[in-house]
């Protein structure tokens, strides 16, 4: 009998990558979504995955999606939240959609670690890991400098509670993803795509100096990445990242696969506020500018140091590989 995963967030990013990543593998791969009627879940039961209903807000369909799971993978979105009103909470000062979206992520992540915690309780030893992913406290890693960055603030709370629950915890690793490849591809007019040519030249504007290393991740890795936290002792804090590099260096990676000039420019959080108001270019700025300046935090521990032949896409691969056609149409 092939071993079952349960997958929150199955028809998106992460989940979906770890869905069709133990898939590979042989696995039985249940996935939780809300809406069993949707396009990905549809193509998803195609494929052979069983899919199941389940909300987050809804502790009792958590408990019948994971039971009988040797591994869970836990995930919390928080910016579905956040966009759902940031319009309107936008009035209501710059924090207002941050701290919304905080609690929700918060509630939803404890709700997630509680439902685990009680398939556990009920039983016993048929749950072997618990993955969640997360991300470090960038409050704290940027010692109170920035105090913007929500999205991270959020899940390290849930990474805390879920440290304080003994049994579980034994059985629990946490995934830290770097930051998405794929971002400049997917949310190139909210980074100003659109207007950022000058001379023929693409300027991507960052809070950050330019040749500052972040851990930058290649989605489709994700799998791989719970894959390695399944098969390594219990209790890591794994940055999730495909390769460390600067902006710089992606840049000139981008121009030579794209054949289109282009600069990193170093701008202050301030001007990225400007730039996006209501909170959301703060909240991206400041989490650009505290891995820049502070890292992620000595705690984490990295792919290789669990398995030194573990191997990871490049971003030359991941850029090579990406269709930029519709973004370049659109500066
Ligand atoms: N962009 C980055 O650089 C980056 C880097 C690191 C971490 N992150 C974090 O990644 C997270 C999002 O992960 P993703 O990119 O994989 O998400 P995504 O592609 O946007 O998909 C969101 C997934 O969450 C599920 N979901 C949302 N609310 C739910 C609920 N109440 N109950 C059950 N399922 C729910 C959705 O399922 P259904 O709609 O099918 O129900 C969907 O599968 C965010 O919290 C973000 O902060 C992003």
């Amino acid at each position: 009998m092939p071993k079952t995963i349960a997958i929150l967030g199955v028809t998106g990013t992460q989940g979906g990558s770890v869905a069709s990543h133990f898939f590979s593998l042989g696995w039985h791969v249940r996935g939780l979504t809300r809406p069993l009627t949707s396009a990905s879940s549809i193509s998803l039961k195609a494929k052979g995955i069983e899919v199941v209903q389940a909300d987050i807000d809804s502790p009792s369909s958590l408990l019948s999606a994971f039971r009988g799971a040797h591994v869970i993978f836990g995930l919390t979105d928080f910016w579905g939240p956040y966009f759902s009103v940031f319009n309107e909470k936008k009035k209501e000062g710059d924090r207002a959609t941050g701290e919304y979206a905080y609690e929700i992520e918060v509630r939803r992540g404890k709700n997630i670690v509680d439902a685990v915690e009680k398939v556990l309780e009920e039983e016993g030893s048929v749950l072997e890991r618990f993955v969640l992913s997360s991300l470090p406290g960038f409050k704290a890693q940027s010692g109170g400098k920035y105090t913007f960055v929500y999205h991270f603030d959020s899940k390290a709370v849930v990474t805390e509670y879920l440290r304080g629950k003994g049994r579980l915890w034994e059985r629990s690793s946490v995934l830290n993803m770097g930051f998405y490849a794929d971002n400049l591809v997917r949310y190139g007019g909210i980074l100003g795509a659109a207007k950022d040519m000058e001379n023929g030249v693409y300027i991507w504007r960052k809070p950050c100096k330019p040749t500052a290393t972040h851990p930058f991740v290649i989605p489709s890795d994700t799998g791989f990445f719970v894959e390695l936290l399944v098969n390594s002792p219990p209790k890591q804090d794994l940055l999730g990242v495909s390769e460390m590099a600067s902006y710089a260096d992606y840049m000139k990676i981008w121009s030579e696969v794209t054949g289109v000039p282009s600069e990193v420019r170093e701008i202050s959080v301030e001007e990225a506020d400007m730039a996006a108001p209501g909170g959301v270019g703060r909240e991206a700025a400041e989490s650009t500018a505290t891995s820049a300046e502070f890292g992620w935090g000595e705690q984490l521990v990295l792919p290789t140091q669990l398995d030194p032949e573990f191997k990871t896409t490049s971003l030359r691969g991941y850029i090579e590989g990406e269709d930029w056609k519709g973004f370049l149409s659109k500066i």
